[in-house]
C-alpha cells in the first residue's frame, strides 16, 4: 500500500514539475515578444558578436532531443537583439508566399517569359569599378567557376574588409574548389562555409575559415519525425544565423544545385536578405528545381518573379557569367541560346 502511495505522491510531483517548467518557458518567450513590441525601433547600428559568442552558442546545442526548445530559446535571444540594434525586418509582418509578376505577355508562352527571364540575368544593372574573381587575391585559374564579388568603394564590403568586419557564408555541396574561400579568409573575412558532406560536425581550417557540417534548407525539420529520423544537420539560413549569433552577412556564396530557388524564397519571405551585402549564386535552368511545380511558362515566370523581390529589395545585378562548359540546356529542351548554369553577383544597394 505505501509504495504505491508513494508512487502516487512521485507521480505528483514529477507533473507539478513539469507544469512549472512549462509555464517558465511560456512566461520567457512571452516577455521577450512584449519586449520586442515595445521598443522603439532607433537607426540600423552595426554591431559584430565576437567569436567568443559564436564558440558559446555552439556548446549551447546539446542534444536532438532539445532542439526546439534550443531553437525558441535562441528566438528570443535574437528578438531580444533585434530590440536593441533596431533590425527593420522585426517589424515586418510574416509573408507567405512571393509576389508573382504579371505574365510577360498575355499569350503565357515559354517563348515570352524565357526571353525576359534571359534578358534580365544576363545585363547587370549596376556597374562595379573593382570586380575581384574568386576572392581577394590573384591567385586565380581560367578553368575555375568566376566567383565574383564587388569591392568598389561605393559599397560597404570594401570598407568591411579593411576594418577586418567582413564575415562570408559559402553554401555548398562540396562539389566546389575551397579557392574563393580560402581567399576571402586570408584577405581578412571571417568565413563559414556550410557542406553537409564533411566528416566532423566543425572544422577550423585556417585562421579564419571554418566548416560546419550542415545543410541549408528552405523549412525546419518537422518536429513531429521521430527524433533518430529527424535530419537535424539541415536548417533554415535564418535558424543558422541565430544559432550563430550573426546578424549580418556581408557575401553569400551558394551554389545549391538546384535548390537554389526555394532557399532564395524562403530568404526572401523571412526578410534574410536585409541581413545580406551581396549574393553570388549559381542558378540551375535545366529543370524547374526542386519543389518548383508548374507548366514551363510559370516556372520562368516564378523564376522572374524571385529576382524581382530582390530588385525590389535594392538588390542590383553587377555581373553574369553564361557557363558554356555545361550541357547548353533551357527546361530540358536546347532552345533560346541559353545555358543550363548561369553564376550571377548582386551588390544590396541599401547597404552603402
Ligand atoms: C501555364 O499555366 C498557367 C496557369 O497555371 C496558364 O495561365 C498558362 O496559360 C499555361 N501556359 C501554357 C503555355 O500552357
Ligand atoms: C549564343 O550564345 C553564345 C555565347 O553566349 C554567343 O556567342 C552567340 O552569339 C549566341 N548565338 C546567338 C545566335 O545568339
Amino acid at each position: 500500500m505505501l509504495w504505491r502511495e508513494r508512487r502516487l505522491r512521485w507521480r505528483t510531483c514529477t507533473l507539478r514539475l513539469l507544469a512549472l517548467c512549462l509555464a517558465a518557458l511560456l512566461c520567457t518567450h512571452f516577455t521577450a515578444e512584449l519586449k520586442r513590441r515595445a521598443l522603439p525601433q532607433p537607426g540600423l547600428t552595426p554591431k559584430v558578436p565576437g567569436a567568443e559568442v559564436y564558440n558559446r552558442r555552439l556548446e549551447d546545442v546539446p542534444s536532438k532531443r532539445q532542439v526546439i526548445y534550443v531553437r525558441r530559446s535562441s528566438k528570443a535571444a535574437s528578438n531580444g537583439r533585434q530590440g536593441e540594434s533596431g533590425r527593420r525586418d522585426s517589424l515586418q509582418p510574416a509573408r507567405w508566399h512571393i509576389d508573382l509578376q504579371p505574365w510577360a505577355d498575355s499569350s503565357h508562352s515559354l517563348e515570352e517569359e524565357a526571353r525576359r527571364f534571359l534578358h534580365y540575368i544576363t545585363n547587370s544593372q549596376i556597374s562595379c569599378s573593382r570586380l575581384m574573381t574568386n576572392g581577394l587575391t590573384d591567385n586565380y585559374l581560367d578553368s575555375m567557376k568566376p566567383w565574383k564579388v564587388c569591392l568598389d568603394n561605393k559599397f560597404s564590403l570594401a570598407h568591411q574588409i579593411r576594418s577586418k568586419q567582413c564575415r562570408v557564408y559559402s553554401l555548398g555541396l562540396g562539389e566546389d574548389d575551397n579557392v574563393f574561400e580560402l581567399n576571402m579568409a586570408s584577405g581578412g573575412c571571417e568565413v563559414h562555409r556550410f557542406d553537409p558532406g564533411i566528416p566532423s560536425a566543425h572544422i577550423h581550417e585556417a585562421e579564419r575559415l571554418w566548416h560546419h557540417r550542415l545543410s541549408v534548407d528552405w523549412r525546419d525539420p518537422n518536429p513531429a519525425i521521430a527524433p533518430h529520423r529527424l535530419h537535424s544537420n539541415t536548417k533554415k539560413l535564418k535558424t543558422i544565423l541565430n544559432d550563430f549569433g550573426h546578424w549580418k552577412i556581408d557575401v553569400l556564396k551558394a551554389d545549391m544545385e538546384s535548390a537554389e530557388w526555394k532557399i532564395l524564397e524562403n530568404l526572401i519571405l523571412e526578410g534574410v536578405m536585409e541581413q545580406i551585402g551581396q549574393l553570388v549564386l549559381e542558378i540551375h535552368l535545366h529543370w524547374p528545381g526542386f519543389e518548383v511545380s508548374g507548366n514551363d511558362s510559370s516556372v520562368v515566370r516564378y523564376w522572374y518573379s524571385l529576382f524581382k523581390e530582390l530588385e525590389h529589395k535594392d538588390f542590383k545585378l553587377f555581373y553574369s557569367f553564361k557557363d558554356l562548359s555545361k550541357p547548353q540546356m533551357f527546361l530540358k529542351k536546347e532552345v533560346f541560346n541559353a545555358s543550363s548554369c548561369y553564376i550571377l553577383s548582386w551588390v544590396n544597394t541599401r547597404w552603402t
